[in-house]
């Protein structure tokens, strides 16, 4: 169990890549010429609309302070560079890494991942998935129960900031996390869903106790559906 939970920086996978393009997750925004290729993309719902699990305060800090502040971060790293017309996904593959460019990978992973988490909520999301991903689940990790466990292991294990991740590797599903800014894309990993265990995420609504942040995500939030389309 501790090896699923591991996590190696290797080089990226294609499979990864060519899955984010379709999901409409590579981050390319309004591609202003002359300007940078990020964006900060729509919430996919209002911010009051995932309440009362998650508060619209927080939604409102976390989108319109946070994400917003990687997206700004990463657009001036980059603006007037050889980085400035290119993609998100290109943009954390190509960075990281790499000592000399940390800021703008450290910005952009982040701007990936926040763009990635809030996909993975939906109002009324959560419980147990069905079709295919329900298969692939119970495979993995021998039942819903069992992935549930494991999620919320990685979760809450995951000391200081970061995030924790139900990925595709190849066949299989595994969950990983990663800290800070890290991102399953630096691995070859196709991710599926993930939750942001920042504090950011969570302090407003639950304070200390992330176990039951990561709780409510698990029962009233994810969207299966979009896991379901990464898995392809
Ligand atoms: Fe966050």
């Amino acid at each position: 169990m501790l090896a699923r939970r591991t996590f190696l920086k290797v080089s990226a996978g294609m499979g990864a890549l060519a899955m984010l393009h379709l999901a409409g997750l590579g981050g390319r925004g309004q591609g202003r010429a002359g300007e940078t290729a990020i964006d900060l993309p729509p919430l996919p719902y209002p911010e009051n609309a995932l309440e009362p699990h998650i508060s619209a305060r927080t939604i409102g800090f976390h989108y319109g302070k946070h994400h917003r502040g990687y997206v700004d971060k990463t657009r001036g790293f980059v603006a007037g560079t050889e980085w400035a017309q290119m993609d998100l996904v290109a943009l954390v593959q190509k960075t990281a890494g790499k000592p000399e460019q940390t800021s703008i990978f450290n910005n952009a992973a982040q701007v990936f991942n926040h763009n990635f988490y809030w996909q993975s909520m939906k109002p009324g999301g959560g419980g147990v998935p069905n079709g295919s991903l329900a298969a692939a689940l119970n495979a993995a990790f021998g039942s819903y129960e069992g992935f549930v466990a494991e999620f919320k292991d990685a979760a809450a294990s995951q000391f200081g900031s970061g995030w924790a991740w139900l990925v595709r590797d190849g066949a299989d599903l595994k969950i990983v996390k990663t800290g800070n800014a890290d991102t399953p894309l630096t691995a070859g990993l196709t991710p599926l869903l993930t939750i942001d265990v920042w504090e950011h995420a969570y302090y407003l609504d639950y304070q200390n106790r992330r176990g039951d942040y990561i709780q409510a995500f698990l029962d009233h939030l994810v969207n299966w559906e979009f896991a379901a389309r990464n898995l392809g």
